[in-house]
């Protein structure tokens, strides 16, 4: 019997995320030994570029992750050789032809397996899936393709994408990825809920009180406002990371962990979200901010962003699940660009203890005294939980105290970058972390009305000044449910 080989083509290899997430994840499998025996990568893109030259560019983006690892240097050599360049347009059959003959060369004799990564803009991707459908395998190998959003701006254009794209794929060759369900802390949620007795009873209406899922950057859209302008903070985090992180957080037990099985309880608790209203929805635009003498910009102060966009960079939601488990719990979303620090985390606030015996001790804010856990996703992974606790003494007097998961202080392995367990997973045929058409429909019909209805209303954001915590609106919308931010103050 022959071996396998796999080719993987990065189209778009010139580009940002290329060069930033893909080969750098490539070349880390690679040193962890888990790129298959015979694999080839191959950058394509349209410039004209020599295999030396890819190899450069590549080299500059690799890093082994602990500096001084061993090998590292005679790893990058090794893996480097294994690269190579193919220049070609988008759209052109010729020279994807001539990719598919460049291709079987390599794999000269074995079973031919080719993954296809698409990393480039919305408007010439379905020209490149019919290019690259040319180039799939031949043999008795498996071709894959995978693609990163935006899948669509609407449900209208991500159903037609979805048709388009199912003329030359089948649905079980795409591979739609959203990187945060490749973190490390995502892919735990389930391990948490799942695999702890003391979790999962308490996860429900009974016992929670809110649960808030955050995002924020520390900086702006810099570079990408022509990107960022045509599709907003929505789009962007909100409708893919953080509602994928609520599905997981809020789905039923799956039956096994098996793809179809946890993609069928995503698409599941989708399918039971209240419609999102217009007045549970705050959205912001940042300003420019003078701070320590430095001018940090507007977002329309970005050259390729119109002077009047009204385009979100914050928005904060608060969204509802209407089933039997969730019932009446606020699920509030909050995502921003260019607010005050850089974060990703969900935290769960609990109930009040009935009866407390002990709320004189607790001091007058019985809210702040319920126990909260905070899944931090991002930086500085941690997982804590937060409790009452007697202040060691004479007196008796409660105060706030974590219990602590905090990773870099227990575990010594580095954690792996999103984009490496994705690769891999799409390299061993393993979807569960990948969107499946109809959870990426689920998605879309939640948000496309409001979407629709802010901007035909025109909707003026709040503004908020670069660096600041962003908009008071997210304040009184959670206010309007009982509730405070976890992250504030
Ligand atoms: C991308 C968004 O999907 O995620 C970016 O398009 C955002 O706007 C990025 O900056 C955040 O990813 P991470 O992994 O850096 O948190």
């Amino acid at each position: 019997e022959s071996e396998s080989t796999v080719s993987i083509t990065v189209v778009g290899a010139s580009g940002d995320l290329a060069k930033k997430k893909i080969f750098p994840a490539l070349f880390a499998l690679y040193y962890e030994g888990c790129l298959p025996k015979h694999f080839t990568i191959c950058g394509y893109a349209r410039s004209k570029m020599t295999d030396a030259e890819l190899r450069t560019m590549v080299s500059k983006t690799l890093t082994c992750r602990i500096d001084q690892r061993e090998n590292c240097g005679e790893k990058m050599d090794q893996f480097l050789e294994r690269c190579f360049y193919h220049s070609g347009q988008y759209d052109s059959q010729d020279h994807f032809a001539q990719l598919d003959k460049k291709l079987k060369e390599h794999e000269a004799g074995r079973i031919p397996n080719r993954l296809f990564y698409l990393s480039i803009p919305p408007n010439i991707f379905i020209d490149a899936v019919r290019c690259a459908s040319l180039s799939a395998s031949s043999g008795n190998g498996w071709t894959r393709v995978i693609v990163e959003k935006p899948f669509g701006r609407d449900s209208e254009s991500s159903a037609a994408l979805t048709k388009a794209l199912k003329q030359y794929l089948e649905e079980d060759q795409i591979f739609r990825i959203d990187h945060y369900l490749g973190k490390e802390l995502v892919e735990n949620l389930s391990v948490l809920r799942f695999s702890n007795l003391i979790f999962e009873p308490l996860w429900s209406r009974q016992y929670i009180r809110n649960v808030q899922l955050i995002f924020s950057e520390d900086f702006g859209t810099e570079g990408r406002g022509g990107y960022f302008d045509n599709y907003g903070i929505i789009r962007d985090i909100m409708q893919n990371h953080l509602l994928q992180i609520l599905a997981l957080f809020a789905m039923e037990t799956p039956v096994s962990l098996d793809a179809e099985d946890i993609r069928n309880e995503k698409v599941k608790v989708l399918r039971s979200m209240r419609p999102l209203q217009l007045e549970n929805v705050v959205t912001g635009q940042y300003k420019s901010h003078v701070r320590g003498g430095i001018t940090y910009p507007a977002y329309t102060d970005d050259k390729t962003v119109p002077k009047d966009s009204l385009t979100p960079t914050f928005a904060a939601a608060a969204l509802f699940i209407d089933n039997a488990r969730w019932d009446g719990v606020p699920f509030l979303m909050k995502a921003g660009k260019a607010l005050h620090n850089k974060r990703a985390e969900i935290r769960v606030q609990f109930r009040h203890v009935p009866g407390n015996l002990y709320n004189r001790n607790i001091g007058t804010d019985l809210d702040r005294a319920t126990n909260e856990l905070v899944i931090r996703v991002q930086p500085d992974e941690a997982i804590f939980l937060k409790i009452n606790n007697k202040v060691p003494g004479l007196g008796m007097r409660l105060d706030r105290s974590n219990l602590n998961l905090h990773y870099a202080a227990r575990y010594s392995t580095e954690i792996p970058d999103a984009y490496e367990r994705l690769l891999l997973d799409a390299i061993e045929g393993e979807r569960r972390l990948f969107i499946r058409s109809d959870e990426l429909d689920a998605a879309w019909a939640l948000f496309t009305p409001l979407l629709k209805e802010i901007e035909e209303k025109k909707i003026i954001p709040e503004y908020y000044p670069y660096g600041s915590r962003g908009p008071v609106g997210a304040h009184y919308l959670a206010a309007r449910y009982k509730v405070r931010w976890g992250d504030v103050g």
